[in-house]
């Protein structure tokens, strides 16, 4: 389906979503926004798609949401819309990986956005803010919950308060990021490590993932028996029996994803 905000590509099980707006530095416009949940409706919809990227281009991955489509916005508009997260957390609820390749401003709900992706990697020219506050306003999209979750309060604290930007170097050392990669790599970098989770069995991914985005929702007690009770439920997949016996028999396990 062609889009007018964004490039979707196919490469092997992995679709990547490309940010594209130049002219506005990936502004996250409400079409933006509508042309991306579309894109992972349809890359959840697809058996051939085992994981997805989500990307901008190299002097940005997104500078925010849309400011000049918002300045006029009534309160009455954004409470009866929900805006803004209501749509944008169609990114986080994907069932299937998603990872951010970052590079340039990710600012605001750019940063919000990356956030609401699996793990974030980074170009060494990334760029992470939260400067809402800059503007008259506060971060909408998960921003003051998901960056503290990241950094921890001391950071999130100074970042939503002062609009101060992170480097790439910061944000890796505050775990933001996973890992930093040279720009000009970025995208093939990541999208090889989504074809070698792709290329893992895809419920079995799912469940990882699941067990581990629970870890930021409830206790450590209640979590670590939920990652159990999925870890029991491994065992009833063909794939944890084809998975362990490729082991002991020394070949590649050929993965049924059931
Ligand atoms: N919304 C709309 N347009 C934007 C935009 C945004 N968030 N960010 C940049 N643009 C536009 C600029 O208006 C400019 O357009 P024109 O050429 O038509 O004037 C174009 O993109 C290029 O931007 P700059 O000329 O400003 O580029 P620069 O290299 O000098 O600066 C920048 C880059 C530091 C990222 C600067 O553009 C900037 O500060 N952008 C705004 C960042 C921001 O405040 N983001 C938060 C938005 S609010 C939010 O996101 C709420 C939320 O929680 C969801």
């Amino acid at each position: 389906m062609p889009y007018e905000t964004i490039i979707v590509e196919h490469r092997g099980p992995v679709a990547l979503i490309t940010l594209n707006r130049p002219k506005a530095l990936n502004a996250l416009s409400d079409q933006l926004v509508t042309d991306l949940g579309n894109a992972v409706d349809a890359a959840e919809a697809d058996d051939n798609v085992g994981a997805i990227v989500i990307t901008g281009s190299e002097k940005a991955f997104a500078a925010g949401a849309d400011i000049k489509e918002m300045a006029g916005f009534s309160y009455m508009d954004v409470y009866k819309a929900n805006f803004i997260t209501a749509k944008w957390e169609r990114v986080a609820k994907c069932r299937k990986p998603v990872i951010a390749a970052v590079a340039g401003y990710a600012l605001g709900g750019g940063c919000e956005l990356a956030m609401m992706c699996d793990f974030i990697l980074a170009g060494d020219n990334a760029k992470f803010g939260q400067p809402e506050i800059t503007i008259g306003t506060i971060p909408g999209a998960g921003g003051t919950q998901r960056l503290t979750r990241f950094v921890g309060k001391s950071k999130a604290m100074e970042m939503c308060l002062t609009g101060r930007n992170m480097d790439a170097a910061e944000a890796e050392r505050a775990g933001l990021v996973s890992r930093i990669v040279p720009v000009a790599e970025l995208v093939d970098e990541a999208v090889k490590v989504a074809e070698r989770i792709a290329k893992l069995s895809r419920p079995i991914v799912m469940m990882a993932k699941e067990s581990v985005n629970k870890a930021y929702e409830t206790t450590l007690t209640e979590g670590v028996t939920f990652e159990r009770r999925l870890f029991h439920s491994t065992f009833a997949t063909e794939d944890q029996k084809e998975g362990m016996a490729a082991f002991a028999e020394k070949r590649q396990p050929d993965w049924k994803n059931r």
